[in-house]
Order: C-alpha cells, then structure tokens, then sequence
C-alpha cells in the first residue's frame, strides 16, 4: 500500500508539470483526487488492514493528498501565466490605423419640416392639437359632412375595418383616417370658440406610387371666431408660405370643393425651383400645388355643437411629405419611408 502511494505521488507530480492549459489540469484533478480518483481508490481499500497499519497508511495518504494538492495549485499558477503571456504577445494592436468615426443620427427630414411648420404657425398664434390614427369613421367623414354613399369618399378610399368585427365603444365603424380634418371636430368639441389650431399627424389612404404612399402626414389648421373672413385664410396662408419657402414666394387661390369647406380653395405656390417662370417641377406652369382650405361649411359647425349663425372660421389641410419634397428637391416620396441612413444624413 506504501509502494502504491508512492507511485501514485509520483505519477501525479510527474503529470501535473507538463500540463499546459487549464481544462488539462482539471482533468488531471479529477483522476487523481477526485471522488472517483486514484486516490480514493486506494483509500477504499484500507479498511482491510490491521489496526497498526491503517493508522500509518492513513498519515501517508494525508502527506500524498497534499503534496499533489500543493503541486495542482503550483501547476495552475503557471497555466494562468502561460495564457496571460500568450495574449500579451498575440495579434498586435495596430495604433496607426484610422479610427472609426461615430455617426450621428439625424431627424428625417419630414420630421424637420414638421417641426418648421409648426413653429411657424405657433408664432402665427395656432395651437398644437393632435386625435387618433385610427378613427371612427363618424369623424372622419359624417361630421365633416362627406356622407356614407358621397362621391368625395372615393378620392380618399381607406382602411376600413369590418363594421361587426370592431367598433369602437359601439360607437360606429372604424377607419384608419384618411386626413387629420377629424380633429377639427374633436378639437371644437373639446373647446369653445376662439379656436387657433394646428394638427399635425400620421394619415392613411389606399394610394401608392411615385408621389403617394399609404401612410403620409398632413397639418391640419383650423381657425374659428366671430366673423373670420376669407381674407384671413388668404393673409395666413400667404404668411405662411413666405417663412416656408422664403419673402420671394407667392401664393395663388383656385375655386376647388370640399364637402367641409364652403367656399373651398386650392392653394398654389409659385414654383420654387424656377420662381415662376416654368419648369419641370412645375410642369411649366410656374405654379406648385401644396393645400386644400376653405370657410368652414355649417354642418360641421352643427356636428361640433357650435352655432354658425354666431361663427365663422377657415381650415386648410396641406400634406408634409410633398412640403419636404419641395423645399429638398426629392423627387420620389418612397424613398423617404425606405429607412436606408445614406438617404435620411443628406438633409
Ligand atoms: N382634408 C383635406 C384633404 O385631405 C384638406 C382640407 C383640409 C381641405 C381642410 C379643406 C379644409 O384633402
């Protein structure tokens, strides 16, 4: 049993010296001390021995027990600061490389323009309201006068949802909205007249080519006093367009219809790509068409509880994206919402 000791002290101490890595040793520790090691073996068979005996083989084991314990430790040592000079001497660091610039994210560029717009009309005096994406269908079109079965719902042909499948609060159908003039009802609901007030937000139309997509953004206006006239509209939306597209631009109102609005207009800017003179942005008319507005037809007063022989008012819509085209000079209004950076860090 000594000699058997022995061997085993022998072997272990010899083993452990020319382990190099960290997993070789561990393994080496489970053969030899282990639970199921050499040592334990031996160790199992002790109780055979006479009295005498064991007590000596005991005090060997111990002895063997942490001479290889002390070797594993010593071992160990050395494995770590084997690794550690294999990675000092590794791949090197090459300083002079060039470094890797950070980039920096940047507002889309309808984000910009929304935030112009609405700091232009708030210098104007206007509000910032804001209603929801999805709408009920009351809103969108009933209350701005544009019945089930009205021709004008075909020009802005939606996401319907299923009328039995969700209404909202049992409130009617749901649509996803088709421009932000709901808000105007929401917003003269909510508030009593005078109302100044832009919306600006996200709207959803079946559409989709070069210059439509089906999720655009408009800024609504609204503005409703005792006796607002059409020469306000004209002098807002003129100022309007003057700190948007700079002093020199110049704006033109055509006779257009609106279930909503009455009188309605159509509101041009002259061309900021060739000042007026006809190009091909313009389509050689000198002339860009950037909004919709009129006088605030009655029954949308009816419908938002106010009283239009005490009222009047002027609201106007205009779409962001073709704003953002414009002032940039983007030709297709897809690659805005494509999410590809090279396009978004040129504005
Ligand atoms: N809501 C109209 C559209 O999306 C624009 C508009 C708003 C026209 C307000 C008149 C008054 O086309």
């Amino acid at each position: 049993m000594h000699d058997k000791l022995q061997a085993l002290a022998t072997k272990a101490l010899a083993s452990l010296e020319k382990a190099t890595t960290a997993p070789a040793l561990e393994a080496l520790r489970v053969e030899f001390l282990g639970k199921k090691g050499a040592l334990a073996e031996i160790l199992g068979n002790m109780g055979k021995l006479p009295p005498e005996e064991k007590k000596s083989v005991g005090a060997i084991a111990n002895a063997v027990r942490a001479q290889v314990e002390q070797a594993l430790t010593a071992a160990q040592a050395r494995v770590e600061a084997l690794a550690l000079e294999a990675e000092l001497n590794g791949p090197k660091l090459d300083v002079t490389l060039p470094g890797r610039r950070a980039t920096f994210g940047r507002r889309h560029p309808v984000s910009q323009t929304m935030d112009d717009m609405c700091a232009i009309f708030s210098r104007l005096g206007f509000e910032i309201e804001q209603g929801p994406e999805i709408e009920l269908d009351w809103f969108n079109f009933e209350a701005l006068n544009v019945p089930a079965d009205h021709p004008a719902r075909d020009m802005q042909d939606t996401f319907y949802v299923d009328e039995k499948s969700l209404t909202l609060e049992g409130k009617g159908p749901v649509v996803l909205r088709t421009h932000t003039s709901p808000v105007q009802i929401r917003t003269m609901l909510a508030k009593q007249p005078p109302v100044r007030a832009i919306m600006p937000g996200r709207v959803y139309r079946k559409d989709s080519d070069q210059t439509h997509t089906p999720m655009f953004h408009q800024i609504e206006g609204l503005f409703v006093d005792q006796k607002v006239t059409f020469a306000e509209l004209k002098g807002t939306l003129d100022a309007f367009a003057k700190a948007f597209f700079g002093s020199s631009a110049k704006t033109r109102f055509r006779p257009s219809f609106f279930p909503f609005t009455e009188p309605s207009a159509e509101v041009d800017v002259s061309c900021t790509f060739c000042g007026g003179s006809g190009c091909r942005v313009c389509k050689q008319t000198g002339w860009l068409e950037v909004l919709g507005s009129g006088m605030v037809h009655p029954n949308v007063f009816r419908h938002a509880g106010y009283d239009p022989s005490k009222v009047t008012g002027f609201a106007f819509g205009m779409g962001v994206e073709r704003l953002t085209m414009l002032r940039f000079g983007i030709d297709d209004l897809r690659t805005m919402f494509e999410n590809d950076y090279r396009f978004v860090s040129q504005f």
